[in-house]
Parts: structure tokens; C-alpha cells; sequence
């Protein structure tokens, strides 16, 4: 199961639009329809206008009429063509896949390839997190 959502991230990665930062990011998400939507980073010229791929993937799985996600992995390449760290979601994303996710079961991916990644879940990385029920 990770190394199909990894391979699904993997897939899509040269659809990663980088052009200033050269770093390219791509997502899967594993809804729990077991659905996958996958995602990659679009930058723009206007930098706080793009798009990471996270949330794109997110984004994707929501327009489809998704509304809970049980797994998303992440995948990145450098300047260099490398693969060289684990790619660890931003704040925003993290705040995005809170929004539908139950933070203690949603598994976290962090892939450099297939058969080397790291799981955590989305509460070791958003602990305490605000999320809709907060709102009552
Ligand atoms: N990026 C993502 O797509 N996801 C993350 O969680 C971290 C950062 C993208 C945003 C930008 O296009 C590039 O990586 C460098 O920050």
C-alpha cells in the first residue's frame, strides 16, 4: 500500500512546474474511498501565488467529492535531479490535510523512493492541531 502511493507520487513528479525554487514536490493522497489523487508543487511568477503539491492533491481528491483522506505520500527531487532528503510537508499543508483527516490515523509518507521512505502521522506533525470540530 505505501509503495503503491509512493509510486503513484513518483508518477507525476515531472509534472512538478518549478521554475524558480527547482525544487520538485509531488503527492498522492489515499482517500478512504480508495481513491488516490495525486499532486505536484505549481510555482508561479508571482511566488506566493503557487501551489504546493499537497495541497493540489488535497484539492484534486475534494473537487471529486472526497472528504476524508487516510494516507498521502510525499515525494521531492532538488536542482540537481536528487532525491536526496524526505520531503516533510509545510505548515499549510499540514493545516490542508487536517481539514480532512483524523490527524492520529492519517499516515504520513515521506518517500525519497519506493523501497526508502519514513511513516509518521499528521498528529506527530501537528500536534494539538485546530481543526472543524474545534468550531463546535
Ligand atoms: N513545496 C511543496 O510542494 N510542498 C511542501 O510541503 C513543501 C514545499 C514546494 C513549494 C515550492 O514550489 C517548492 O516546494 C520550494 O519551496
Amino acid at each position: 500500500m505505501n509503495e503503491e502511493l509512493i509510486r503513484s507520487a513518483l508518477g507525476v513528479l515531472d509534472n512538478s512546474y518549478a521554475p524558480y525554487s527547482h525544487f520538485h514536490v509531488a503527492a498522492a493522497v489515499l482517500t478512504d474511498t480508495g481513491n488516490v489523487y495525486t499532486g505536484v508543487n505549481v510555482e508561479n511568477a508571482s511566488y506566493p501565488a503557487g501551489i504546493c503539491a499537497e495541497c493540489n492533491a488535497v484539492a484534486k481528491a475534494v473537487s471529486c467529492g472526497e472528504r476524508k483522506i487516510r494516507a498521502v505520500a510525499i515525494v521531492g527531487r532538488d536542482s540537481q535531479g536528487k532525491s536526496s532528503g524526505y520531503v516533510s510537508p509545510c505548515g499549510i499543508c499540514r493545516q490542508v490535510l487536517r481539514e480532512f483527516s483524523v490527524p492520529q490515523e492519517l499516515k504520513v509518507i515521506l518517500a525519497k523512493d519506493v523501497g526508502d521512505y519514513k511513516e509518521t502521522t499528521l498528529e506527530e506533525l501537528l500536534p494539538a492541531s485546530f481543526g472543524p470540530e474545534s468550531l463546535g
